[in-house]
């Protein structure tokens, strides 16, 4: 019977929202938990959250939170960060792909992609890859991409994937959080002896920081929605949470969550050909960056 109690979590954009959040509960829950953020100032005060929290857990040294810094916006980055976690850690029983970011305008990361997109699905594609043999070695194992309800707006062009033509804010947060969906199902498909299972959740509207990005002319609306509309945030971590927790879901692979029930995803999302199209130009991108234009990348990357 899976229980998380002693298990080691590795969780990204564990700095702020439903990822602090996340991390803080499945460390109470007796959970190993290790998080990943950007900014080491950040990362160092989510750890002092997680530890003050109140009611939470005294660590023992095999339970005190650990931490990563690491910018997902340089693939190389992103590939030190799996060497550095495959050497320090003996084992990893849970990934979750959680950090995510929006852009007002089309920015493109030092490989030269489109932010959006490499941040949000490059990166926790490339990470994956790099954890799956620690992960196949640690298994029964979970693989939990948060994706989004967006994701039913997202379309993929393979012709155009960093919007040079025709970028806006939604459209390219939805093309990112298809990828997630898609990028997290393929995977199941691909780990087919169910050792590892990959699924993909929608938390909710969640009232984050996700939309700190947004242009200034969005910010008061999104203000509205977000005192109006949207769930707290411990609401939107709690389906993450399941999804590294429950036991009945330990068989279930390749599915989307909407909060807690699963559902199907969008008709792209279910599109095997476009899933398979969609891998290997994540590899392709992916190469290049690290093989091609490596040298030019400046990957940073701090371990505590
Ligand atoms: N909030 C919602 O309504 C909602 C709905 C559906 C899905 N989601 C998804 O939930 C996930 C978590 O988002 P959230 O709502 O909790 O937002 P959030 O509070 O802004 O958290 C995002 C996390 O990702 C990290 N991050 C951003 N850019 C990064 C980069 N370049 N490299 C490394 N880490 C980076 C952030 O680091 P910093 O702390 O340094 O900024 C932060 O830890 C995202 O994947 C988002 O798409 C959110």
């Amino acid at each position: 019977m899976w229980s998380i109690r002693d298990k080691t979590v590795l969780i990204t954009g564990g700095t702020s929202g439903i990822g602090l959040e996340s991390a803080a509960v499945l460390a109470s829950q007796g959970a190993r938990v290790i998080i990943v953020g950007r900014d080491a100032g950040k990362v160092s005060m989510a750890l002092g959250v997680i530890e003050a929290r109140p009611g939470g857990v005294k660590f023992d040294e095999r339970h005190r939170p650990e931490s990563y810094v690491c910018d997902f916006s340089s693939l190389r980055a992103v590939a030190q960060l799996a060497d550095a976690i495959l050497r320090d850690i003996p084992a990893l029983h849970v990934l979750i792909n959680n950090a995510g970011s929006v852009f007002a305008n089309r920015t493109l990361t030092p490989d030269g992609y489109e932010a959006t997109f490499a941040i949000n699905h490059l990166a926790p594609f490339l990470l994956t890859q790099r954890l799956l043999p620690l992960l196949s070695d640690s298994a029964p194992a979970r693989i939990v991409t948060v994706a989004s309800g967006r994701h039913f707006k997202g379309t993929m062009d393979f012709g155009d994937l960093g919007f040079e033509r025709g970028y806006r804010i939604l459209r390219a947060y939805a093309r990112s959080k298809l990828a997630n969906v898609m990028f997290a199902s393929e995977q199941a498909r691909r780990l087919s002896d169910g050792r590892v299972i990959s699924n993909s959740v929608h938390p909710g509207r969640v009232a984050t920081n996700i939309w700190s990005g947004a242009p200034a002319w969005a910010k008061p609306i999104i203000k509205y929605w977000l005192s109006r509309t949207f769930i707290s945030v411990p609401e939107g971590a709690a389906p993450v949470v399941a999804l590294a927790t429950r036991p009945d879901v330990s068989e279930v692979t390749g599915q989307y969550f909407d909060g807690h029930e699963m559902r199907d995803p969008s008709p792209a999302a279910r599109d095997l050909e476009m899933a398979t199209h969609l891998w290997h130009e994540s590899e392709r991108l992916v190469h290049t960056a690290l093989h091609v234009h490596g040298g030019a990348n400046s990957g940073r990357l701090n371990v505590s």
